[in-house]
């Protein structure tokens, strides 16, 4: 890929720690196990979590299985590989420890900074983070070089793209290691800049927030999606929304809003909505049946008489 250190060696991944059992955190560590075939210990802030984050792992490989996309014996081995833990001291023997806590920076600073005093030396650190400067998340660690941005997009298992992201400091072996690891997991890699929303949400934030803001100046969301259609997304910006989730896809909006205040829009609106909850409306099976008149309300402006 464009961007690659040229003539460095990628540090060879014997375990991998997750940090986060949420619902994209158990979707990677489980490619991790089925694709690097190397033990994957994930945590959480409490052992419901990280067993929540275990089952949701176990649920998937078995769908896996019933649709025939892995063997029973493949099954078997990446559930054998993947366990959870509590304690931080369950990565001390990890090379690849990766984050995806809340998208906040002081919180993904703070588990950094606490599982760098218990991993190697020369472990490598990546950060999922979809927006944040990844430099200023190293800039509490002591070994800044180390820390790599390594961005996976929803759904994890059939998105093809992951965004490697160079920070300042970020060393050439991190770098060199995240294209490795992202080859062996069968993802096309970039190497981006170390910029409010990298390559891909940068656009997405543009798409997504005019989408919302047409909603908020008076255009209905079901003549904005079809407006869209067009486009040849695969769903309505307002579906990807909530593939996304909702409180992820106004955070992306608003830390491009901060960023560049003149360019982005702001996210209020959808704040609203995704403090409700939802944007569409839904059958039994999850298809979209239309839009919440309750999510209507919250951005559409009033009628007048
Ligand atoms: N998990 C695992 N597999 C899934 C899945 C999921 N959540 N959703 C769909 N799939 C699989 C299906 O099993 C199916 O596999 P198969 O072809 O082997 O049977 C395949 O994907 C296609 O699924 P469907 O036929 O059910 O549905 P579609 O053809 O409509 O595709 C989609 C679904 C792949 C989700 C497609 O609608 C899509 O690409 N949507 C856009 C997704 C996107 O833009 N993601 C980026 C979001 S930005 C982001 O994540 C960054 C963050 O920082 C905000």
């Amino acid at each position: 890929p464009v961007g690659a250190p040229e003539g460095v060696e990628a540090k060879k991944i014997t375990k991998v720690g997750v940090l986060g059992a949420g619902l994209m955190a158990s979707q990677f560590a489980l490619l991790f196990a089925r694709r690097l075939g190397v033990p994957v210990v994930i945590t959480d802030v409490s052992q419901e979590r990280v067993d929540a984050g275990v089952a949701r792992i176990g649920d998937s490989v078995d769908e896996m299985l019933a649709k025939g996309r892995v063997s029973p014996d493949d099954a078997n081995r990446i559930k054998a590989l993947v366990s959870g833990s509590v304690s931080y001291d369950a990565f001390a023997d990890a090379d690849w420890v990766i984050e995806a806590v809340f998208e906040e920076m002081s919180v993904k600073q703070d588990v950094l900074r606490k599982i760098e005093q218990v991993i190697a030396p020369d472990a490598i650190l990546a950060t999922n983070t979809s927006s944040l400067s990844v430099a200023e998340m190293g800039s509490v660690l002591t070994e800044p070089a180390r820390l790599v941005g390594f961005h996976f997009f929803n759904p994890v298992a059939v998105m093809p793209l992951v965004e490697v992201v160079r920070a300042e400091h970020t060393s050439d072996e991190a770098v060199a290691t995240a294209l490795a690891v992202a080859k062996t997991l069968k993802k096309t890699a970039i190497v981006t800049a170390d910029q409010p929303g990298f390559v891909v949400n940068r656009v997405l934030a543009r798409v997504l927030g005019e989408a919302m803001r047409g909603v908020e100046e008076g255009t209905p969301f079901e003549v904005v999606a079809q407006g869209a259609a067009p486009l040849g997304l695969p769903m309505s910006p307002f579906e990807l929304l909530e593939l996304v989730g909702l409180p992820v896809g106004a955070h992306v909006l608003d830390s491009h809003h901060a960023a560049w205040p003149e360019r982005f829009y702001p996210g209020d609106g959808l704040k609203r909505i995704a403090e409700h909850g939802t944007i569409l409306t839904r059958d039994k099976k999850g298809n979209a049946t239309g839009y919440d008149p309750a999510a209507v309300k919250l951005v559409a402006p009033a009628k007048k008489d």
